[in-house]
Order: C-alpha cells, then structure tokens, then sequence
C-alpha cells in the first residue's frame, strides 16, 4: 500500500508562498482502485506528481508517502528512476503534452520496454496495442501523437504504462475531454487494466466515473482530503457537505449548484468549506475539524457534524 501521511506542498515564488496541500492523509491499498475526486484546483495532480516526485522545483514539500517501507519522498537516483519505471506508472493528465510529437508512437512505446530483440519488441508493443482496441497497431506504431484522435492518445499513454509492469498504475484524469461515448469505454479498459496491474490509483473530477471503477474513494476540497472510505457507501450516502454537494449538482440529481459563498473567512483557520457550507456552526470557522466516524464502518469524515457522536464516546 501507499501511506500518505500529513503531506503537505506549498509553491515558493519570491515574496509569496501558495499553499496546495494541506496535511493530506491517506492510505490507497494494495490490489484495490482507489479514486480522488473533488473540483479543479483542489489539488489532485499535486497529490498525484508529489508522490512520483515530479512536482517543479519551487514545491516545498513535507510530510510522508511510505511505500514498501520506504519513504517516497526521500528517494533519489537510480532508486527513483526504478520508482517511477518499474513500481508506479503515470498515466498522465494531458496526452497530447505527455507524448513526444517529434516521435513515432512506435519509437516512444520502444523506449519503454527492454527488448530481447527489436522484432519481439515490435510484437509485445503490437499486441498489447490490439489489446487495448486498436485494429491496426502498425498504422499506430508509424503514427505521431498530433495524427491520433485524444481518445487513441489516451490508449496510446496506457500501452507505455502497462508495457512497464509496473505494480501500480496512477492515471490523471484518464477521461477527460474526451467524447462522453468514449467515456464508458474507457472505464472498461482501465477496469480490464486494473484487474492485469491490481493497484490502481485514479484522478478524476468525474464522480460516474469513479463510482463505475473505485473501490475506495477520497474526496478532496481545497487541499484537504475531507471524506475518505468506500466509494460506493460514499457516493450513496455522503458525509460531508461538499460531497453531498458535488452529488446534488450532478445532472441526475437536479443540477443544484454549491453556492459560491455564504459568507466570509474569519480567520486563517478553520474548515475550508466553511464560506460554503450551509451546515456550517461558529466552531466551523476557528478549529480544523478532524476525521470522524460516520455512521458506517468503512467511511469517515471531516466535519464537526460528526464530532459530537465520536467525542461523547
Ligand atoms: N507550479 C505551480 N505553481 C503555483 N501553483 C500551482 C502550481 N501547480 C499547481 N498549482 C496550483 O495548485 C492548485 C492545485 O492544482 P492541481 O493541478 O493539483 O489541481 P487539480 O485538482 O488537479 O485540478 P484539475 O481538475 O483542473 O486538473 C491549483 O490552484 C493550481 O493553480
Ligand atoms: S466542519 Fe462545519 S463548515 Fe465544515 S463541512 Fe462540516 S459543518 Fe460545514
Ligand atoms: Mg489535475
């Protein structure tokens, strides 16, 4: 498993210091798909490249990721390297950034592998490309990026994941803009992943999307993870306020907007939520709320409306 603990990344620009995550915990198991969601900006793809270390030099980061017994966060050189070719593959945000467009898509995925030969390399690319719905994999391989469609770009970035074995796959946004007919097929293909890889990490702000492939679910506002558990308790039976919220505006459930703000910040602590939040009390806006049971084993949340229940005990 992978073992988040109090991570927090700030940006570091001259005279101003932008705080992205602040104290993230979480532990994403072992042969299970894990799924991050929450609104753009809340900081998803930080969580996602601090764990792979790939976050730009001005990123002050702390904290732990514990990973095999190793913390994430110190590793370095050739360890590193291993890291992120042979443990834990991204599958990143943007597919016509992520791919070389100077480069055939057959070069690139060759780069990936360690070939016995070039032609056994040609057949393993070849066929792990008909795997993932291409019928002609050579057209693919003598293809550029910019001559693909995103959602055969998209495949494309899959293949270099997985021709990898890696024992972790993390995709960033896996579906998005795609075409909302391509959004079912490819949750397919990343469940059909998920079951060759077994660990499986997903970024997305597409609840649908996480409640047809994650078993736990973490849910992220403004750099704080503020509901964590079992995707499908959480997604039936939210907790927090902005999950119950981001259900509420989804076009099923009436398309009923957050408020922007209710009111204003106090102070400089207290829950992020707390200008939105329609529940919000006075200790809402001056204490950080912990995490606290729910009225299911397998969910927890945090917001001081569960805190009289856990604090009587
Ligand atoms: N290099 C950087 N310097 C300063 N701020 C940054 C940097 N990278 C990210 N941020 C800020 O950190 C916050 C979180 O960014 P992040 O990319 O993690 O959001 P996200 O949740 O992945 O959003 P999206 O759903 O749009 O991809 C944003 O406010 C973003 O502007
Ligand atoms: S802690 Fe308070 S402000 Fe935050 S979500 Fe819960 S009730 Fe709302
Ligand atoms: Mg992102």
């Amino acid at each position: 498993m992978i073992e988040v603990s109090k991570l927090r990344v700030d940006f570091v620009y001259p005279g101003r210091k932008i705080e992205v995550l602040k104290g993230v915990t979480a532990v994403f198991r072992e042969g299970r798909i894990s799924g991050i969601v929450g609104e753009s900006g809340c900081g998803k793809s930080v969580l996602g490249t601090a764990l792979l270390r790939m976050l730009p030099r001005n990123a002050l980061v702390s904290g732990q990721c514990l990973y095999k017994g190793r913390d994430l966060l110190q590793a370095k050189g050739k360890e590193l390297r291993s890291l992120r070719r042979r443990e834990i593959a991204l599958i990143p945000q943007n597919p016509y950034e992520s791919l070389n467009p100077s480069r055939r898509i057959g070069k690139i995925l060759l780069d990936a592998i360690n070939p016995v030969s070039r032609r056994q390399a040609r057949i393993t690319i070849s066929n792990m490309l008909e795997h993932l719905g291409f019928r002609d994999p050579g057209r693919v391989m003598d293809s550029y990026s910019f001559e693909l469609s995103g959602g055969m770009n998209q495949r494309v970035l899959i293949a270099l994941a997985l021709l990898r074995s890696p024992r972790w796959v993390l995709a960033d946004e896996p579906t998005k803009g795609l075409d909302p007919s391509l959004v079912q097929e490819m949750a397919i293909m990343f469940r059909d992943v998920a079951s060759q890889i077994g660990s499986m990490l997903i970024i997305s702000h597409d609840l649908r999307l996480a409640q047809e492939l994650c078993d736990d679910l973490f849910v992220m506002y403004r750099g704080w993870i503020v509901e964590r558990g079992s995707c499908a308790k959480i997604l039936s039976k939210p907790a927090h306020p902005y999950t119950a919220g981001l259900l509420g505006a989804l076009p099923h459930n009436g398309l009923v907007p957050i408020p922007t703000a209710l009111r204003e910040w106090v102070g400089d602590s207290g829950c992020p939520f707390y200008p939105r939040c329609s529940s919000a009390m006075p200790r809402c806006s001056t204490e950080d709320p912990d995490f606290y049971p729910t009225a299911f084993p397998d969910q927890e949340t945090r917001c001081f409306l569960y805190a009289r229940a856990a604090e009587s005990v």
